[in-house]
């Protein structure tokens, strides 16, 4: 049997753009190592949004070729000079963030008609919104902290939302809707920092939540991936900034050691057993299918929230999604290949859905 064409996909209109050729890196390095099986094409995504194929994944190159996606029946990926004209079999997104996790690359591929790792459309564009998958989470069984939302087209009433505020108590943790990396979260501990932190998430996105604070909570993830028949939760791992008071944008990437990875976590079995049902359930609530990343705040009483959800999580080495299947005795290369054949039944089975009447 000849290799299947992967083309991996990365970088992208994204804050976390670095941070996915970081995840591509290793996702390429090791489907690489699978030549019989695999023939990769790793193709970088620029911040403006052009396509570059490259000989080795990384940041861009003045070597890197530009191709297009095309819609035709013989390729899905040309090359702008004519040389390549590749018909992929499949296309694993090793995106995150904005236009990358959040149901836009997804329905693109959907249109392109190529089958396509993780999450389709609505399972990202819910993943990502961190209020509608609370909705989703809370609906499934999983316990979600109160919030409040605020849109910035519409004028919210600030006195209501400090009562609410002082009601709920400080701290609270103000947020964008449906961004990641910590952009624009802070956290609020005195009533007269609220409506500047809500203005300043505000400008990163139209919607901004505000969140009842777990003070110096211990952050929880638990890693799955399958389909409907054959979903695999991992074991739970704690990750603890070391730079600050939370787990902000200079903890994740700036300083060096900015945080501690401690996986299995120390956590009593029981509620590692909870977390680990409570993210299936969830995956399962907003029919996601692939893989997906659920993230837990857990207090100082050992009581734990959901949080929030990737879809496409860190896919590095050094990330927790491997470590977290690690832990538990799982090999990360047959994972991924796990990974592109359900991308391929996935599409099998929505190609035999009839269209017509
Ligand atoms: N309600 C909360 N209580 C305690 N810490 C929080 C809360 N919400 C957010 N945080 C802190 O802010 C970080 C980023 O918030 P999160 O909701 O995970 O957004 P992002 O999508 O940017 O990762 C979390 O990892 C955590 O450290
Ligand atoms: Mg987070």
């Amino acid at each position: 049997m000849s290799a299947l064409k992967v083309v991996v996909l990365y970088g992208g209109k994204s804050t976390e753009h670095e941070v996915s050729v970081h995840s591509a890196q290793t996702v390429c390095q090791i489907l690489e190592a699978q030549k019989e099986k695999y023939q990769i094409y790793p193709i970088f995504i620029s911040r403006q949004g052009h396509w570059f194929l490259q000989k080795n994944c990384g940041p861009k190159t003045p070597q890197d070729v530009p191709v297009t996606p095309v819609l035709s029946a013989d390729a899905n990926l040309i090359s702008l000079d004519g040389s390549l004209r590749l018909k992929a079999d499949v296309v694993f997104p090793v995106l995150h963030g904005t236009n990358c996790e959040d149901g836009t690359m997804q329905g693109f591929l959907e249109t392109l008609n190529v089958p396509y790792v993780g999450c389709g459309v609505l399972a990202s564009a819910m993943g990502m919104d961190k209020e509608i998958s609370k909705l989703m989470a809370r609906e499934s069984g999983a316990p979600v902290l109160p919030y409040r939302v605020v849109s910035k087209f519409k004028e919210h009433d600030k006195a209501a939302l400090e009562k609410w505020v002082t009601q709920t108590g400080l701290p609270v943790f103000v947020k964008p809707v449906r961004l990641g990396s910590s952009v624009g979260v802070r956290k609020v501990k005195k009533l007269d920092e609220l409506h500047e932190a809500v203005a300043f998430a505000l400008q990163f996105d139209t919607d901004v939540m505000i969140e009842k604070g777990v003070d110096h909570a211990r952050e929880i993830f638990c890693a799955v991936y399958g389909d409907e028949l054959t979903l695999k939760t991992s074991a739970c791992g704690e990750l603890r900034s070391l730079a600050g008071e939370f787990f902000d944008y200079n903890a994740k990437y700036i300083v060096a050691g900015g945080c501690e990875t401690k996986v299995p976590a120390e956590i009593d079995p029981q509620t590692a057993q909870k977390m680990r049902q409570d993210t299936e359930h969830i995956f399962r609530a907003l029919r996601a299918s692939g893989l997906a990343r659920v993230d837990f705040l857990m207090d100082k009483n050992g009581s734990y929230y959901f949080s929030e959800i990737n879809t496409l999580p860190g896919m590095s080495q050094t990330s927790l999604f491997p470590q977290l299947f690690e832990a538990c005795g799982e090999d990360y290369g047959q994972i991924l290949q796990r990974l592109i054949e359900l991308a391929q039944k996935r599409y099998t089975q929505k190609e035999a859905l009839t269209l017509s009447r």
